[in-house]
């Protein structure tokens, strides 16, 4: 038989298991009902039990494999919806209704879960390897000098399109013109840092330049009336594998920003984690956190809007993008220079996959989207 052609984007598009993923909001996680997700392709059912913690099962029961997630909660354990099989958090069975003695087999996987930054983390991998130390670092959401909110898209292409999409904003160009894009993000020089592992920055600064529609009305919040130039940043810190916290702001042009002197300005946080769901869908949770104005409740919803209006653009462009990838299985992807920051996450995930035995085709993943020349 054939073997069949390789697909090169279908092996740059895997994703890591050994990795803590965001698997929801703090608040849709609840002790009246489970709640069904799948991340990284595994089907997860997730409860809180009465005394607030979550539990994260397979959702899928041992005696006939129905979903555990249509199942209802009674203290801390998790009752099968079919013949009513109860698991507890460690997903062991604790009775079986039809039968006074529970077979001692009769267990289903549990996942390692820590909630942190307003989210449930799960880790989907290898239970011994999960330290809640590598939760990725995304302290502006809970801490008291941020304030702001955010919301999930239910993105129709790979995690990695949206990492992408993130790591590069010079489509802000093009893709968002009317609010927060401007023809110097394509003008301006960037640099890209590896740090460790897990973490590469993009820096890119733009000086005295006119602030974009969305950086006006952000500025005139907290300096009624302003007007002028701004020096303008994005500080894209990524976070293997899937987080990307955008230090963005704009601040009267040549009062000292970019040398640290930052009171002059407005400075937001784009809190991104994408959790891959299966290999052309994922789970888009962001947050746009300020730290000016903390008061306003009007402030937190028109900046949730106006960004959610944002990001409805990216998803449009995402979703054709995964489609025309899809219909074309063979093509590989190709490098420009704005693409560094992008290539350095890739590289990170080959070694993660690495790790875990799965990586056997980064040499040919990394050769396809080795960037060009520079010029
Ligand atoms: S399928 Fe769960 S108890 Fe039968
Ligand atoms: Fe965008």
């Amino acid at each position: 038989m054939d073997t069949p052609p390789r697909s090169v984007t279908a092996k740059v598009f895997d994703f890591p298991r050994n990795a803590w993923y965001a698997a929801a909001w703090d608040h849709e996680v609840s002790a009246r009902t489970p709640l069904a997700r799948t991340i990284a392709g595994v089907p997860m059912a997730m409860w809180r039990s009465t005394d607030g913690a979550v539990s994260v099962l397979a959702d899928a029961c041992w005696h006939r494999l129905a979903p555990l997630s249509m199942g209802t909660i009674h203290g801390d354990e998790l009752q099968c919806p079919y013949h009513g099989l109860r698991y507890n958090p460690a997903g062991r069975c604790t009775s079986m209704p039809a039968q006074r003695t529970v077979n001692p087999s009769a267990a289903v996987p549990s996942f390692p879960v820590v909630e942190r930054h307003r989210y449930v983390w799960v880790w989907p991998g290898d239970p011994d390897l999960a330290d809640p130390d590598l939760v990725p670092d995304m302290h502006q959401m809970e801490h008291p000098d941020w304030a702001g909110d955010g919301l999930t898209i239910a993105a129709g292409c790979n995690y990695q399109l949206v990492l992408d999409n993130l790591m590069d904003l010079t489509h802000e160009e093009f893709v968002h013109s009317s609010s927060i894009g401007q023809d110097e993000l394509s003008e301006s020089e960037f640099e890209v840092t590896r740090d460790g592992d897990r973490r590469v920055t993009v820096s890119r600064w733009m000086r005295d330049i006119d602030p974009p529609p969305f950086w006006l009305k952000n500025m005139r919040d907290k300096f009624p009336g302003f007007s002028g130039k701004v020096d303008r940043w994005q500080i894209i810190h990524y976070e293997a594998p899937g987080t990307i916290c955008i230090d963005v702001g704009v601040a009267k042009a040549g009062t000292g920003a970019p040398e640290g002197d930052r009171s002059q300005g407005v400075n937001g946080y784009v809190m991104n984690t994408i959790t891959p769901e299966s290999a052309r869908t994922s789970h888009y949770f962001w947050a746009f956190m300020r730290n000016y104005r903390l008061d306003s409740q009007l402030i937190t919803t028109q900046l949730r809007e106006g960004v959610h209006g944002v990001f409805a653009e990216d998803e449009e462009m995402l979703v054709a993008q995964q489609r025309a990838i899809d219909a074309n299985p063979d093509h590989a992807f190709y490098s420009l220079n704005i693409d560094a920051g992008g290539m350095w996450v890739r590289r990170i995930l080959d070694e993660m996959l690495a790790l875990e035995g799965r990586g056997n085709d980064a040499d040919a993943a990394v050769t396809a989207l080795r960037p060009a020349a520079n010029g």
